[in-house]
């Protein structure tokens, strides 16, 4: 089966190769990969800045889709046919997390998915929701499902509260679908006026320009009065303190990415004088993503793809990701 693989930190060292199938373990299934989608940590990983230690050669990319076909003599969740996503955490079935569960995570450490076939445990598997597409379900395993472990599982979103998500990645677009689907009211930041638009389209109350607005933190106050329940936070260090403008009394940053930076000097009077919570994200667990597929197969959610590429134009495909050009995920069809 032909993979891209990396055997040296950096995009000029992702090389499409040739490597045998291994054998199947008895508990263990053969899933065809029928579509990739991109993460902004798989460009991390392949740059060596996600986990300067991970050892190589490595197939990079968490988010798979495909179709089982074949699967070992124990196995008893999956038959051959059967529609699969991958887990993004290999270990992490259910309940809380611990270090080892938050260690399994394919594409870095564990061999990701930018292959033509994958062998996983029947249990590092769930079912693709039933109305999506391979490209389209291909995004979910860890973008949707760490808005929907933000806002869902830690929480607690109910309808009519504020969401605000930052900037038009994946994560964020799907933290303004699913906000949309609880009955929420959204506030979307973009440094792109015409991706303002799109936001617009797509359910958000009020949309901001981050870049023409830097404090865009009390514009969202000045808007919603008491200031947001939720902040989607996406930027990191670096947006930490307008969000700490944003968020009401009480209200919750889910501190989830690291776009504008890792580190930087935060005021922390905000925090405790208005009982703030920073509630970290690590992606979620299996059965999250299972609740997730069943409320999106109901509501008939559409994941956004901004665009698909073929597997031959992997390296393309990561260019333009890159570039923050995209609107919600960048996908990868195979075969
Ligand atoms: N903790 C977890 O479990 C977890 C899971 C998934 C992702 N993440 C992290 O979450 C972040 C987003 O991931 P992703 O895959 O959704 O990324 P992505 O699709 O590559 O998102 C890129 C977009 O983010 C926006 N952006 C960039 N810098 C920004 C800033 N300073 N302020 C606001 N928005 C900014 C831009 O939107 P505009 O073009 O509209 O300005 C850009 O197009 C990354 O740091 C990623 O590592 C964490």
């Amino acid at each position: 089966m032909r993979a891209w693989q990396l055997d040296s930190f950096g995009f000029e060292h992702l090389k499409l190769v040739e490597l045998p199938e291994r054998a199947l373990g008895a508990r263990e299934v053969r899933v065809k990969l029928r579509a990739v989608a991109l993460n902004y940590r798989d460009q991390l990983m392949i740059a060596g800045r996600y986990n300067p230690q991970q050892a190589l050669p490595l197939i990079p990319c968490s988010d798979g889709m495909g179709e089982v076909e074949a699967v070992g003599a124990e196995v008893t969740r999956w038959r051959v046919g059967d529609r699969v996503l991958g887990a993004f955490s290999q270990r992490w079935l259910a309940g809380a997390p611990t270090r080892d569960k938050l260690r399994a995570t394919l594409g870095g450490p564990l061999p990701g998915v930018l292959a033509e076939k994958i062998t996983l445990d029947e249990q590092g598997l769930w079912a693709c929701p039933q109305h999506l597409t391979p490209e389209a379900a291909a995004t979910l395993p860890c973008a949707a499902l760490t808005a929907w472990h933000a806002l869902v599982d830690h929480g607690r979103l109910t309808a009519g509260q504020r969401v605000l998500v930052q900037g038009t990645g994946g994560v964020s677009i799907f933290a303004l679908q699913i906000a949309r689907l609880f009955g929420a009211e959204v506030i979307a930041t973009s440094s792109h006026p015409e991706k303002l638009e799109r936001l617009r389209a797509l359910g958000a109350a009020h949309v901001i320009d981050y870049k023409a607005d830097p404090d865009w933190g009390k514009t969202v106050r000045r808007l919603t009065g008491e200031g947001v329940e939720h902040v989607v936070e996406v930027g990191g260090a670096g947006t930490l303190t307008q969000s700490l403008r944003a968020v009401s009394v009480g209200g919750v940053v889910h501190v989830i990415g690291v776009l504008a930076g890792a580190s930087h000097e935060v005021d922390v009077r905000p925090i405790l004088m208005q009982e703030v919570r920073l509630s970290g994200v690590m992606v979620g667990p299996r059965e999250s993503a299972e609740a997730m597929g069943r409320a999106f197969e109901l509501a008939r959610l559409e994941p956004v793809v901004d665009r698909v590429f073929g597997f031959e134009e992997a390296p393309a495909a990561f260019a333009h990701q890159a570039s923050g050009a995209h609107f919600g995920k960048v996908v990868i069809s195979i075969g």
